[in-house]
């Protein structure tokens, strides 16, 4: 009776665990057969297919919305490391070329001494604009500095309050010195763009090396080639940093947070390369050629430094009359 209650338990046992095991192995494939992976959406897999990732919201700031956007990595890199290293590349480069011409060559001298007869250049009016022109664009320079080198330059050296008391001044100081900076440059533009028509005759300047390289003086109108070509750089380059600029001015009001990445990228990139030709600029107006600095400052300038830079105009000058040519 013990034996046969033992074997019957045994029996049992045996038939649960068999009963057990294929209960098991059937959940085990019904498991295994809905896979919840399978069929879901992979971030990886969205983020190719979008280039951004929006979720749901209530405010009405509808750009609050995204969630993930891949380019902003991007951007972020180009933002915090290639701008840095270009601005300082373009800026200190033209620095130390602008330094090596200047001890190996020197400023350029007026041959033959000056004569003591100046001639008029610019008017009131033009040398108003072009001083005002100047003035926004220094201040315009130094404020969008800060925007980009500031916190790794000034923030060290002034500390946080006295860095965000100045970046604040300094940022509304960038936006409305905008406003003079591209009126002025309108104003130059309607005065100037006739005279700054490319001719002939600064093919052959180019090809002498504008005086600047070699001995030799090739003719030139009221303005040569070199001049032209910063006249159309730097009323191309407002155009670009004007229309960039308002993007940055009202953000989100026409684009989406890619647009605002690229109007950023694009508005440092154009102010760089202005920079750069603007430092190369002071330096021939201020430094680099005798007799130059005259005529932005009286508006006068001596007839042999005319006759050096610029003889076409110069002789065109003389033939309107005496009355072109007056004592200093
Ligand atoms: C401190 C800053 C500046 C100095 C010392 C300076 C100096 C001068 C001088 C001396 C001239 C007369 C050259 C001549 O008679 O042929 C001139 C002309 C001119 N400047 Fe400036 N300038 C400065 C800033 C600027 C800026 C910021 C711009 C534009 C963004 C500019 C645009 C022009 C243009 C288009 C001309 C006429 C073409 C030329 O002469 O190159 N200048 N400047």
């Amino acid at each position: 009776m013990i034996f046969s209650l033992a074997r019957a338990r045994l029996i049992f046992s045996v038939f649960a665990l068999v009963v057990f095991s294929a209960v098991a192995s059937a959940a085990a494939q019904t498991t295994n057969a809905v896979d919840p992976n399978a069929q879901a959406v992979k971030e990886r897999d969205l983020l190719q297919q979008h280039y951004l990732i929006r979720g749901l919201g209530t405010i009405p700031d509808t750009s609050s919305y995204v969630i993930e956007q891949p380019f902003g990595r991007l951007w972020r890199v180009v933002h915090e490391v290639w701008l840095h290293w270009i601005g300082g590349i373009v800026i200190f480069g033209v620095i130390a070329l602008l330094l090596a011409f200047y001890f190996i060559r020197g400023p350029l001298r007026i041959e033959g001494g000056r004569s003591g007869k100046m001639i008029p250049r610019f008017n009131g009016l033009e040398r108003a604009l072009h001083w005002i022109i100047a003035v926004s664009f220094a201040i315009l320079t130094l404020t969008g500095l800060n925007i980009t080198f500031g916190r790794e330059l000034l923030l060290p050296l002034i500390g946080p309050e006295a860095f965000s008391r100045w970046s604040i001044m300094a940022k509304y100081a960038h936006d409305y010195s905008s406003v003079p900076f591209v009126l002025g440059i309108v104003s130059l533009l309607i005065l100037w763009a006739k005279e700054n028509l490319p001719t002939g005759v600064d093919i052959r300047w180019f090809k002498e090396g504008g005086g600047m390289v070699g001995n030799r003086h090739p003719p030139a109108w009221k303005f040569n080639g070199g001049q032209k070509v910063l006249f159309w750089v730097s009323v191309l380059g407002t155009i670009g940093l004007a229309a960039s600029g308002l993007f940055l001015l009202f953000p989100f009001y026409w684009t989406n947070i890619m647009g605002m990445q690229i109007a950023q990228v694009v508005h440092s990139l154009i102010a760089i390369a202005f920079v750069g030709t603007i430092i190369a600029h002071i330096y021939i107006g201020a430094l680099g050629m005798e007799g130059g600095w005259d005529a932005m400052a009286s508006g006068d300038v001596d007839l042999n430094w005319a006759k050096q830079h610029h003889s076409l105009w110069a002789e065109e000058e003389l033939k309107r009359g005496s009355d072109a040519v007056s004592p200093p």
